[in-house]
């Protein structure tokens, strides 16, 4: 999500006039602020989750005014409608009203800046932006970087200690994606210190809650990782590829792309890095807490690729996923009246009995699997090929390598963001026999 809800107008004009005349809001005195927040709740979010979610599939919040989608059937619908976007100009009471700009220029000029780009952009502004990239992200193009992703994943594995304890997400879950993203826009490896401080002062824009510091660092992180792309871009015109720098030039020059639309993608899809990191950590966490899943895997490589899709259901990286209504929506038993917020809860959707069979039950042989983990619609993850490769690789090569791997201390969730799930620490001891 592209906004924090600290700049939500919380006066109780507001309020009243945001809650819609067909919500029964009476007696439902969920705490969704509270409950978003709790370090508890970020732990393990998901007996919270499975409460909500039993409740009803569409919740009104009469506190923030925010609707929360907790049920498959209705997050697909919400995802698909052209009556709910992902530019959350739409949102009445967000960042863009006349009332937050008057209150809080600063975080204002922020979400200004991050605006022109595919993932904010309703249609159909957001076709011709993502258009410039849907083919080179797809997995048939992507198959020509594999040999970069298995150099760079064997980089990290020598660098791993025999038998020594050793934080899996510092040594690997954190550096590989981010390492692979940049060797895709020809971003020298000297730059990787620089460019995750600023992917990671960036990511603070997703969370509900923003820090002023991290407001402030945002912002640095925004200009200068702008100004960075755009040298980079210039200094590679004379003779550009036909890569992602020769596909984002060429849209620059053609006019497909403004230039802002420009820096904004190529950072964004420098960024997209960062979720894949939490498929790495939470995928692998999850394999050595059911033992039996992870021998058969060892036993069967050929589950690897429905053994990723229930990691990306069963522990999604990304929490909550963003749509604000243009229209009025009717979304299940709810309309959703236009210029409001609707929330989808990933954790919630992708355990929807609904949906799967023995939900909180994780099988790598589950096929179908529906889940919602990259989202859906026009916005589905455009880097979901390049995530599932990337996991692929690794863990592969981490079975090949290592015939134990096992926990060396208790694993760390982090607890201080709503919008991404992931391990801060995940100490692990890697055996080769
Ligand atoms: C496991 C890894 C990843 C997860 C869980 C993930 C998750 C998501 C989600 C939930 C969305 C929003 C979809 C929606 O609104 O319906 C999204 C969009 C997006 N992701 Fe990813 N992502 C991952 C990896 C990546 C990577 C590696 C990239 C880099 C290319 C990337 C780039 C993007 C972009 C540019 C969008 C916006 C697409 C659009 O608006 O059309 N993501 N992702």
């Amino acid at each position: 999500m592209s906004e924090t809800l600290d700049r939500i107008d919380a006066s109780d004009d507001v309020l009243d006039a945001a809650v819609p005349p067909d919500v029964a809001t009476e007696g439902d005195a969920i705490d969704w602020w509270g409950m978003l927040t709790d370090p508890k709740f970020l732990s393990n979010p998901y007996p919270d989750l499975k409460r909500v979610r039993e409740r009803g599939a569409v919740h009104f919040d009469p506190v923030t005014g925010l609707y929360f989608v907790t049920r498959s059937r209705e997050f697909g619908a919400m995802a698909k409608t052209l009556d709910m976007g992902r530019d959350t100009r739409f949102w009445a009471n967000g960042w863009n009203s006349p009332e937050n700009r008057a209150r809080d220029p600063e975080t204002y000029e922020l979400f200004r800046e991050f605006q022109p780009q595919m993932i904010n952009a309703n249609a159909p502004d957001h076709r011709r932006t993502r258009s410039v990239y849907d083919k080179a992200f797809r997995p048939g193009d992507m198959t020509r970087y594999l040999p970069m992703m298995e150099e760079e994943c064997r980089k990290l594995l020598d660098a791993l200690p025999d038998d020594g304890p050793v934080d899996f997400m510092d040594a690997f879950a954190n550096p590989l994606p981010h390492r692979i993203s940049l060797r895709l826009f020809d971003i020298p490896a000297e730059m990787d210190e620089t460019v995750a401080k600023w992917i990671a002062a960036l990511s603070w824009l997703g969370n509900i809650v923003m820090s002023p510091e991290q407001k402030r660092e945002a912002q640095t992180a925004q200009r200068e990782f702008k100004e960075y792309v755009r040298g980079h871009l210039a200094s590679r015109s004379a003779d550009p590829g036909n890569g992602l720098i020769g596909i984002s030039l060429a849209a620059a020059a053609t006019g497909t792309m403004s230039e802002e639309e420009t820096l904004n993608n190529v950072a964004m899809l420098i960024s997209g890095s960062r979720t894949t990191l939490t498929l790495l950590g939470n995928g692998l966490l999850t394999l050595i807490r059911n033992p039996a899943q992870f021998e058969l895997l060892r036993a069967d490589r050929g589950l690897m690729r429905t053994a990723i899709e229930e990691m990306l259901r069963y522990e999604p990286g990304s929490s909550i996923i963003p749509r604000a209504a243009i229209n009025d929506f009717q979304c299940g038993e709810v309309r959703i009246p236009a210029g409001a917020l609707a929330i989808g809860l990933v954790g919630a959707i992708n355990r929807d009995p609904e949906r799967f069979d023995n939900p909180d039950e994780f099988d790598i042989t589950r096929n179908p699997n529906h889940h919602s983990a990259f989202g859906g619609g026009a916005h589905i993850c455009i880097g979901k090929a390049l995530a599932r490769m990337t996991t692929q690789i690794a863990f592969n090569a981490l079975m090949d390598r290592f015939a134990r791997i096992e926990l060396a201390g208790e694993p760390v969730w982090w607890t201080d963001r709503s919008d991404q799930r992931g391990l801060e620490r995940l100490p692990l001891r890697f055996g080769r026999a």
